[in-house]
Formats: structure tokens, C-alpha cells, sequence
């Protein structure tokens, strides 16, 4: 295989979220998120673990800067934890807590490092669930107080913006499935809470952008390219309503101003949605949720294989015999980054992409050496970048990657047992042990170039990461 490069100016970065690096749980007056007391109370979390202090990242920030100095990132994917902003989900900002973004803004900024926060990656105040959380319409409003706090603090600094990470899971995994904060398994409240999502986003952008006319502001979406796992009329049909539910959701509001009848036609048949339609919806929402988008983020992780179940419902197929696959489960299948990138230029056009999310779970315990062989990484991020340097080849606007992620951290549901980081982050002292990706990534962002070198015997050039 040969080299592939990669043009000048391509972003090079890394993304985190604040609910799973930063602990600081109860400092600078933050409030209590969903998460914290889904990980207190549901006895949900696999390891039992909570994210109270997980990376310490509050307090290391600067070494994390430094860190990702060392790796010569041009970007920052960090998100801003809602309960620091405003404790109770309403009312005055809390200054400490915009103090802490301030800071951290001003500290990627002179290490040359642009900052591309998320708004919303999950952290909900527990104060507003109590009050409905995204089922109710009010949280829509209370989402555009909470951006206008923000941007009014770092728009000054702040160019590039993201409301929302994900709306597929932010309100499928939480309110239909339960696997997430705050743990309901409701399938009636799902596209409700979606709907209120995409539109606090609408609203956001245009308050964001009246706060800060030079913003460009974006969203995003996870995407999964859906197959029928057989050729067959059943199959096909699994995957149709597969893409609807889990991409074409999201993408067709955001796009063309609809939800895709298919699939909401699927939902109705299913008493998804009481009423028998799309009650929830008001005159003049999709409008705002079509709100012109400067960028979209695509967080890539793996494809679906979609077949029928005994009672002919749709379900995913595990992954191919032989196929490889991460801690999670997932398939590897890098060239699914090309295909989600290629669909979505040809079906929606955005003006702009981002990679906002792609990376791996393993857990590649220290050598005797102390070193961490992290090849399969290495190899995965091989093959995902070429995937996306084959997308830009096809025209597509792609303008940066985010690699998930800088530091092994809280992985929601699983607690600390998938490992998804290029530095490993010890359990007691929170020291950051950089993996050999992280000197593999570092040689990538320096030269634009993923080579073509064995990821078993690859560690980049060795760097200081004074960790
Ligand atoms: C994405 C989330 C991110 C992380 C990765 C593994 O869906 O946005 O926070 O959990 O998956």
C-alpha cells in the first residue's frame, strides 16, 4: 500500500467530552448532570464506577494542552459541561464555571490550538429531567439561555460551533432504551425528545450567530452505512427502516426541512407515536431545525448489517465470520468512513464536513518496558484514514478529523472498561502513559502523511509528552 496524503490545512485533532474527562464533580458550583446520578443510583455502569473525577481533566487542563501540543494538533473537540454554566439548568450563569472555559479557550489558543466545542454531549442538568428533560418542549428554550451564556463569554475567541453531539443518541439510548442517563425504556417518548433536540439546535444557531456574527456553526450526527445483511426483499427492507431510524431522522429535518415519511410511517405502526403522528410537532419548527449550517461533524464508528428477526421485525446482524472487531463489539470496517462520507455529500451536501468522532476500544496493557503496543489502533487508524482521504479524492468537502480520543476516559454505560484513548490514564495518580498511537498520530499531523509503515513496529517519532 502506498503512502497517502493528505492537503495543506487538512485539521488534525482530537475529541473528548466534559461528562467523561473532567470530574470536578462538585467544584466551581457545578451542578448535578443526568450522568451523575445515573452512575450514582441506577446500578447501570459495569464497573460500578462514576464519572466524579475521572481524568482529572478540570484540573490538568493544561497539561492535557500541552499533551496535545506534543501531538501538533491544530484542534481542540471538547465539549462544555451544561451543569457549570447553570447549576440548576436555568437562570444566571455561574461565573466560575464560564471561568473554567475562559481559561482553557485562552490556553489552546496560545499553544496554537483551535477550540471546537460541543454544547450538548449528554450532561443534561438533573434539574431539568426532573422537569420532563428533553421530552418536554421547555428544555428546547432553556438550551438556547444556556448557548447564549456561553457564546456571549467565548464568541470573542470561539469560531467554529457545535450544538448537539449525536441526537440520535441523546434521545434514543436514554429515553427509548434505557442504557443511558436518565435510563428510561419508553419508546413513545424517543422522537419527542429528538424533535425538541433538533429544535433547541435551530434556535441555537440563530441566537449563536446574532451573539457572534463571525460563527460558524455546526452539529453533529453519528452515521452508520446500512446494508441487508442478504439480498433479500426482508433484508432490504431491514435496512431501509434501519437508515431511516438511525440517519435519515436526523439528516432530513436538518436538510430538507421533513421527517422521512418512511420511516415515520415505521414509528406510527409501532405506537411510537401517540397521537398516531408527529403531534409533537409545531407550525414553523422545521423551519428552525433547517436552520443553514456552516459544517456538519460525522462521528464514524462502524456499519450496520441489517436482517429480519423470527418475528419479522428488523434486527442487526452480528458482524461477518472473520470480520474484525473493537472492545465494543463494533465491526472494523474502514471503508464505511468513504461510504457515510460519499453518502452524505451526494444526498444532503453540507457545506462543509468534519470526521467530529473515529477511533477504537482496546485494552493493550504495558509491556514489561512500560510501553504500550497498541498496533491494532494504529492499523484501525490506518485504514480509517485512507477511507477518508478516498472521500476527499470523490469531491467531498472534508476539512478535518477528530480522533476519539485524546485520553482513555469514562465510557458512559461501560464505566472505564473500554479504552478507546492514545494515552492510557492511570487509576490512582491520573497519570496520562501515551500508547504507540499517540507517536503514530503525531507523525501524521506533522506531515500529512499516513504511511504505509507495519503499525506492529511503528511508534512514530518518540516525543517528550510530559506526562
Ligand atoms: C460516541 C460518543 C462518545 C464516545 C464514543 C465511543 O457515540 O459521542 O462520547 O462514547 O461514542
Amino acid at each position: 500500500m502506498s503512502q497517502t496524503t493528505f492537503p495543506a490545512g487538512f485539521t488534525w485533532g482530537v475529541a473528548t467530552s466534559a461528562q467523561q474527562v473532567e470530574g470536578g464533580r462538585h467544584e466551581g458550583g457545578r451542578g448535578e448532570s443526568i450522568w451523575d446520578r445515573f452512575a450514582a443510583r441506577s446500578g447501570r455502569i459495569t464497573d460500578g464506577s462514576t464519572p466524579d473525577v475521572t481524568c482529572d481533566h478540570y484540573h490538568r487542563w493544561a497539561l492535557d494542552i500541552s499533551l496535545m501540543r506534543e501531538l501538533g494538533l491544530g484542534a481542540y473537540r471538547f465539549s462544555i459541561a451544561w451543569p457549570r454554566i447553570q447549576p440548576a439548568g436555568r437562570g444566571p450563569a455561574n461565573e466560575a464555571g464560564l471561568d473554567f472555559y475562559d481559561q482553557l479557550v485562552d490556553g489552546l489558543l496560545a499553544a496554537g490550538i483551535e477550540p471546537f466545542p460541543t454544547l450538548y454531549h449528554w450532561d443534561l442538568p438533573q434539574a431539568l429531567q426532573d422537569e420532563g428533560g428533553w421530552f418536554a418542549r421547555d428544555t428546547a428554550a432553556r438550551f438556547v439561555d444556556y448557548a447564549q451564556a456561553v457564546a456571549a463569554r467565548l464568541g470573542d475567541r470561539v469560531r467554529r460551533w457545535t450544538t448537539h453531539n449525536e441526537p440520535w443518541c441523546a434521545a434514543t439510548l436514554p429515553y427509548e432504551e434505557g442504557h443511558h442517563a436518565p435510563g428510561l425504556r419508553e419508546p413513545a417518548t424517543g422522537l419527542r425528545a429528538a424533535h425538541h433536540l433538533l429544535l433547541s439546535h435551530g434556535w441555537a444557531c440563530v441566537a449563536i450567530r446574532a451573539l457572534v456574527p463571525a460563527a460558524e456553526v455546526g452539529i453533529v450526527l453519528i452515521h452508520n452505512p446500512v446494508f441487508p445483511l442478504r439480498d433479500t426483499p426482508g433484508d432490504r427492507d431491514a435496512a431501509r427502516w434501519f437508515d431511516g431510524f438511525f440517519n435519515r431522522w436526523y439528516l432530513d429535518p436538518l436538510f430538507r426541512g421533513a421527517y422521512p415519511a418512511d420511516a415515520v410511517a415505521d414509528r406510527a405502526a409501532r405506537g411510537h407515536l401517540p397521537g398516531g403522528g408527529l403531534t409533537f410537532v409545531r407550525d414553523g419548527d422545521l423551519e428552525a431545525i433547517r436552520a443553514p449550517l456552516d459544517f456538519l461533524g460525522l462521528n464514524y464508528y462502524s456499519r450496520s448489517l441489517m436482517t429480519t428477526g423470527r418475528d419479522g421485525r428488523p434486527v442487526a446482524a452480528p458482524p461477518p465470520p472473520g470480520a474484525g472487531v473493537t472492545d465494543m463489539g463494533w465491526e472494523v470496517y474502514p471503508d464505511g468512513l468513504r461510504q457515510a462520507l460519499v453518502r452524505v455529500h451526494r444526498d444532503y451536501a453540507p457545506r462543509r464536513l468534519y470526521i467530529t468522532e473515529n477511533g477504537a476500544a482496546w485494552d493493550d496493557p504495558p509491556g514489561p518496558d512500560g510501553r504500550i503496543r497498541d498496533a491494532r489502533r494504529i492499523a484501525y487508524l490506518q485504514g480509517h484514514l485512507r477511507a477518508a482521504a478516498a472521500a476527499l479524492d470523490e469531491g467531498v468537502p472534508l476539512a478535518g478529523y477528530f480522533l476519539w480520543s485524546l485520553l482513555d476516559n469514562f465510557e458512559w454505560g461501560y464505566g472505564f472498561t473500554k479504552k478507546f484513548g492514545l494515552f492510557a490514564v492511570d487509576p490512582v495518580d491520573r497519570r496520562r502513559v501515551p500508547k504507540d498511537s499517540a507517536h503514530w498520530y503525531a507523525k501524521v499531523a506533522a506531515t500529512n502523511v499516513v504511511g504505509d509503515d507495519d503499525p506492529a513496529t511503528s511508534e512514530g517519532e518518540p516525543r517528550a509528552f510530559d506526562a
